[in-house]
């Protein structure tokens, strides 16, 4: 098996605010592997975007983060913001899902192709330069025609495709894909999931899609990660993770997707925790129909399985009666409240 590109230990993100420090990401831990895709999911607020974010070391003024991000042999949160942004673009690239915001209105699709080409591969020659940019507009079907064209000549989801295409102009080992699909259209979905499916075949970036939507995940992922709370609860193949949910929030997560049988939305009741004071012990406690006493004593330990892990006190052997105890719900928002 090939060393993974992307190694990420105990990553923890903290956001200043003014009840305390909201605690976003807790404790991430995964690492990919060349030419693998991961879907991080999980509900609006549980620290997806932080984490996609913090792994390039982009985190605002007042944040703190702390663990080890090492891509490509470097442990990138040791190093200094310059190093970092050298390793920016040539090496990970950030899609965001709002191009609008990222694209300069004055300037031309083709100044921005030059501006980052030339940052970074600062050794190519014009014409290698508009090489490389047309050959990246055009494998995410934009004209070469357009090349002079302004941002704003463009619908929504050419400007998505051609912010891909800047980031992928300089071909990064390992690409953080936020939401990319979120604002489009069906149609203009799937054509970017094909892109994302081409891209892998071409040269293999290792890519991390984080998305809502699990069924982009059955079908452009290889593992998918769920994420609760700062925790990255359950991770493993998407195929035995979908088949074989172990921890109850993934179970919770696909049951609340839609089902083509039945056209029913089951959501998970309650709502995830403010990240200034979250639960003790297991954080999904307060929503889980399976809590026990030991599940707000305690964090639920990693078990792993195979090829899927999880966090959850119902994988773990050897509790005692006392801790095995069903928690009443009553107790619960007393646990909540302490
Ligand atoms: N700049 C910030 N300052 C303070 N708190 C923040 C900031 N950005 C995010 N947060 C908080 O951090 C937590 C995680 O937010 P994040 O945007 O990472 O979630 P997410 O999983 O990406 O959500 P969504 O699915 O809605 O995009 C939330 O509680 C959010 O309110
Ligand atoms: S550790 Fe306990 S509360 Fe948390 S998911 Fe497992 S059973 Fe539910
Ligand atoms: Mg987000």
């Amino acid at each position: 098996m090939t060393a993974p590109v992307v190694d990420v230990h105990d990553v923890r993100v903290w956001y200043a605010g003014p009840n305390g420090p909201v605690q976003a990401v807790d404790g991430v831990t995964f690492a990919l592997r060349p030419g693998e895709v991961l879907g991080l999911v999980g509900e609006s607020g549980c620290g997806k975007s932080t984490l996609g974010r913090g792994l390039m070391g982009l985190v605002p003024r007042g944040a703190a983060i702390d663990g080890d991000v090492e891509f490509d042999g470097r442990h990138l949160l040791g190093l200094s913001k310059k190093e970092r942004e050298k390793i920016r673009g040539p090496g990970m690239a950030l899609i965001f899902q709002e191009p609008m915001t990222r694209l300069d209105p004055l300037m031309k699709i083709s100044d921005h192709f030059t501006e980052v080409l030339h940052v970074h591969e600062p050794k190519l020659s014009k014409s290698e330069m508009r090489d490389r940019a047309l050959d990246a507009l055009r494998s995410l079907g934009i004209p070469p025609t357009r090349y002079d064209n302004y941002p704003h000549e463009f619908s929504g989801g050419m400007r998505q495709r051609i912010m891909i295409a800047l980031a992928l102009a300089l071909r990064p080992k390992f690409i953080i894909a936020d939401e990319p699909t979120t604002a489009l259209d069906v149609l203009v979905e799937a054509q970017i999931l094909n892109i994302l499916a081409d891209i892998r075949q071409t040269y293999a970036p290792a890519i991390l899609l984080i998305t809502h939507n699990l069924g982009i995940v059955a079908e452009a992922c290889d593992r998918v990660a769920v994420m609760y709370a700062g925790r990255i609860v359950e991770q493993g193949p998407v195929r035995d993770v979908f088949a074989k949910p172990r921890h109850p929030y993934t179970q919770a997560l696909l049951r609340s997707t839609i089902s083509l049988k039945t056209q029913e939305l089951n959501s998970i009741a309650g709502a995830p925790p403010d990240l200034v004071r979250p639960p003790t012990g297991c954080r999904f406690h307060p929503r889980c129909a399976h809590a026990m006493q030991v599940c707000v004593d305690k964090l639920p330990p990693l078990i792993v399985e195979g090829v899927q892990q999880a966090e959850c006190w119902l994988l773990a052997s050897g509790l005692s009666e006392a801790q095995r105890r069903p928690l009443q719900r009553e107790e619960v928002s007393v646990a909540d409240e302490a």
